[in-house]
């Protein structure tokens, strides 16, 4: 398994986990996390070539991940770089959604979820008591398999986070932004008022990615985000993510092989044991992956002989 070696502890760890006294001036009065908490250390920003990095923006530890008692994934350690897009495959049910859902704390939602090991978001562990959830979702946004627009106008699709989130400035200009971000704004820039149920299954999801664009996340997590879309469609979203890796770090779940090598930087291969264990197999560059990867696994599933 190739793994990240760092050559300075401190990129790796990035910012450090609040300490006792950090964390009267991190948390806020009402317990959330402060903005600061979450801020990457100027190690943490350096780059350098991807074995050496690994400017460590998210890093699992050991991940097990269990419904009830059933555990779906297990020994998951791996790590998302900063402005990578990383592609994760593996057949249906190795666990790719689960990961991903840990990845923001969305698995939270799903009563009975636990997470054993260790999930860090810039040094600091995601899982900690002092760590707000919605502070977690909206650094590390999420889109979904098919886009799930509100039943409201593309304009307020837009704003309802930053209205919620209380975020000041001018509403038109954040809306208008977060839409030019998605590749959106020339499209739909003369019926923001009407409803989101009236644009395309494509537009519907430059939509919700323009919606976790408008909280400025730095994270967006994509679980299968073409699988309901026409090729076209697929295209501009895969030329948005190529777009949006400049500003943003991107994981993808995705079963189409083609897509993940087009994208990525990074891919992740997982498989699932004969007890339905999710596992992860190797993680690599992508190229290496799915020219010349380590394990034979891989190359069967790359290469379409199973999966
Ligand atoms: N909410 C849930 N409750 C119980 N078990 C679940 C739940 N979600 C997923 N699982 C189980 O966890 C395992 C991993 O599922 P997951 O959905 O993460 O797989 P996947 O790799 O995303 O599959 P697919 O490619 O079909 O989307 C499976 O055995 C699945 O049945
Ligand atoms: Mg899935």
């Amino acid at each position: 398994m190739a793994t990240y070696t760092t050559t300075d502890t401190s990129q790796k760890t990035g910012t450090p986990m609040a300490t006792d006294a950090q964390s009267t001036s991190d948390v806020s009065s009402d317990g959330a996390p402060s903005k600061a908490m979450f801020e990457p250390s100027a190690n943490s920003r350096r780059s350098g070539t991807l074995r050496e990095k690994p400017n460590p923006l998210i890093e699992c530890d050991d991940l097990s991940i269990f419904y009830g008692d059933f555990r779906a994934v297990s020994g998951i350690s791996m790590v998302f770089g900063k402005n990578e897009i990383t592609a994760l495959i593996g057949p249906s049910g190795c666990g790719k959604s689960t990961v991903l859902r840990t990845l923001n704390r969305m698995n939270d939602l799903i009563p009975g979820t636990r997470v054993e090991g260790r999930v860090s978001y810039h040094g600091q562990d995601m899982y900690g008591k002092e760590v707000d959830p919605i502070e977690v979702r909206r650094r590390i946004g999420m889109v979904f398999q098919k886009p799930n627009p509100f039943p409201k106008s593309i304009f307020d699709n837009i704003a309802f986070g930053p209205r919620v989130l209380g975020m000041k400035g001018d509403m038109d200009g954040i809306v208008e932004s977060a839409l030019t971000r998605a590749a959106l704004w020339d499209e739909v820039k003369d019926r923001l008022r009407t409803n989101a149920f009236g644009m395309s299954g494509g537009q519907q999801q430059r939509l919700c990615i323009a919606r976790c664009l408008a909280v400025e996340p730095d994270v967006i997590l994509m679980d299968e985000p073409c699988s309901a879309l026409d090729p076209i469609s697929t295209g501009k979203i895969e030329d948005l993510m190529m777009e949006l890796r400049k500003d943003y770090s991107i994981v993808i779940v995705t079963h189409n092989m083609q897509q993940a090598a087009r994208v990525s930087d990074r891919t992740a291969f997982f498989t699932v044991t004969e007890d339905r264990v999710g596992q992860m197999v190797e993680i690599d560059d992508t190229e290496k992956m799915f020219t010349n990867p380590s394990d034979s696994r891989t190359e069967a599933y790359v290469t379409g002989k199973v999966g």
